[in-house]
């Protein structure tokens, strides 16, 4: 048995992976530790996928309601979606198959803030928890649990379950205790402010405390992170990077920021990760991240002494960063915090710390509402995460996006977007390939040339036909703030689900 375990009650409880699962229901709603696939348990949901397959093929129901932080990765989401062993999955997913099942209408899935999906377990709006499966890189001599590479609702499930499941994963660096910030708010109505003013505040502990009581089962495991490698930085990611620190120039230029001490927050995704790679080059100095994810390029960032603290609530590294991570724990652990993700997202926080924003989207609209989500309104990619959170929050909030998806046949510029997650409040600046579009204080129609310069030129004439147009109706019925042709409003949609191809 692995020394991990310091906790002689619980090393009472070391069991297989099999013998865990037994302890997972028909029904049971599962809160499980992970995040962008860091961190998640790596036996228990295969275990768990088995069973549902055993009694599927007896003609047994066996799905459970999967609660994470976050994404996940093959060996979790994948398995049980594979299996039908998912009936409901909040608050957030990436995993293709089990995209699939959403989208078939297998499981039911709920999108909802990151920042929120702790708080409404707490409160109940889910009902009862009954399982929490949380992966520890260590158990304490009391019991308590030092979480791995990543914190996300571990907090909230372990707190709520009627029953508690410990992984040890001996993959995971023990140099990674020591990293975690673990902070509990209080219940309402006893709240407090939370004391955080600078990214590199601690205000917690190293470890969860648990109710050993709870604790049905503790495996061991030694498996890794498995996170999909970033795509490599093309030209208009390259483009587009170039323009994100235009955009950044024009703040110092305006004196709202300096090169000293900008704040960042950088969403999931390869187009966010380049961006990176972009201010490695940058006159920024001491950069600082207030963020939900840790990726590749804050990590250069660190290495090049450019960026002092990252705090987020996960790494979201390749394979290669998740190696170097694991090998360099004891060095990144002075400039990394993970939170829970109630903190690294809260609103409170990021908008007193004035950070800004930056998130990909699928489309965005010619007044600037952005759907982060629905593809053509209705088929879910993976979710609103944490990109809200900032986004409403942050001092200023941009996305960044190409032009174009699936090789030119999609717009990411449309007459009305098909889903809105972000509205033409809280969005403040575009960015593509093709410049960037600052939207602060422009009224709607102000904001209309701007945005359709950012399209592809293949689009802009539709883009252009389509205002005019809708400007001519407005015209004649007097409905001038944000006109619209509804007829057509929704034809780049129409014609890429008749032909595959918004043109
Ligand atoms: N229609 C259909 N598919 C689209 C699309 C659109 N309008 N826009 C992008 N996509 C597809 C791309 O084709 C690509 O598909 P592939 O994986 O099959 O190649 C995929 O979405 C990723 O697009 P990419 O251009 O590489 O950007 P990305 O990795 O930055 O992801 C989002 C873009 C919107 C999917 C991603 O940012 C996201 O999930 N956002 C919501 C959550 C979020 O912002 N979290 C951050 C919180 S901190």
């Amino acid at each position: 048995m692995s020394d991990r375990i310091a906790n002689a009650q619980l090393r009472g409880k070391v069991m297989t992976a099999e013998e865990a699962a037994q302890f997972v229901n028909h029904g049971d709603k599962v809160g499980i530790s992970g995040f962008t696939g860091a961190g998640y348990p790596k036996a228990l949901p295969t275990a768990i996928a088995e069973r549902a397959k055993e009694a599927h093929a007896k003609g047994d129901e066996y799905m459970i309601d999967l609660f994470t932080g976050a994404s996940t990765a093959p060996d979790c989401d994948g398995v049980l979606a594979e299996a039908d062993a998912l009936r409901f999955r909040t608050p957030y997913q990436s995993d293709p198959i089990l995209r699939k099942k959403i989208n078939e209408g297998i499981t039911l899935y709920a999108d909802y803030h990151l920042s929120e999906s702790g708080l409404y377990v707490e409160q109940g709006f889910f009902g009862q928890m009954n399982v929490a499966i949380v992966e520890a890189v260590r158990i304490k001599e009391d019991g308590s649990i030092v979480p791995s590479s990543s914190v996300g609702n571990n907090v909230e499930y372990l707190d709520n379950a009627e029953k508690i499941i410990i992984e040890v994963n001996s993959w995971q660096s023990e140099n990674l205790e020591g990293m975690h910030d673990i902070y509990r708010i209080n219940r309402l109505p006893n709240r407090q402010p939370i004391p955080i003013t600078a990214p590199e505040q601690r205000i917690g502990s190293t470890a969860i405390d648990i109710d050993l009581n709870k604790v049905v089962a503790v495996v061991e495991t030694n498996a890794p992170d498995r996170n999909a490698p970033f795509a490599p930085v093309d030209e208009v990611s390259k483009q587009i990077a170039g323009h994100f620190l235009d955009f950044l120039e024009g703040e110092v230029a305006a004196g709202r920021l300096s090169y000293d001490g900008y704040i960042m927050q950088s969403g999931v995704g390869n187009v966010p990760n380049a961006v990176m790679a972009g201010l490695l080059d940058s006159k920024f100095e001491n950069i600082k991240a207030y963020t939900e994810v840790i990726q590749d390029g804050m990590v250069d960032l660190i290495d090049a002494g450019k960026m002092t603290v990252a705090s987020a609530t996960s790494f979201s590294l390749s394979p290669e960063y998740a190696e170097k991570m694991n090998e360099n724990a004891h060095k990144y652990r002075e400039s990394i915090i993970l939170r829970p993700q109630q903190i690294s997202n809260h609103p409170e926080v990021v908008r007193r710390l004035g950070l800004i924003a930056t998130n990909g989207l699928i489309e965005a609209d010619i007044y600037g509402n952005v759907n982060s989500t629905n593809v053509s309104g209705s088929r879910m990619m993976n979710g609103v995460g944490g990109s809200a959170d900032f986004t409403r929050n942050g001092f200023v909030s941009s996305f960044i996006t190409p032009s174009v998806a699936k090789g030119g046949a999609i717009s990411a510029i449309v007459p009305f977007a098909s889903h809105i997650d972000h509205t033409e409040q809280d969005v403040k600046v575009i960015i593509t390939e093709y410049g960037y579009a600052d939207l602060r204080g422009l009224a709607p129609r102000q904001r209309v040339e701007k945005i359709i310069a950012l399209a592809h030129p293949d689009y802009r004439p539709l883009l252009e036909e389509y205002y005019d147009r809708a400007l001519k109706i407005a015209q004649e019925k007097s409905i001038m703030q944000t006109p619209h042709d509804l007829a057509t409003a929704f034809s780049f949609h129409q014609r890429f689900l008749e032909t595959g191809s918004m043109k």
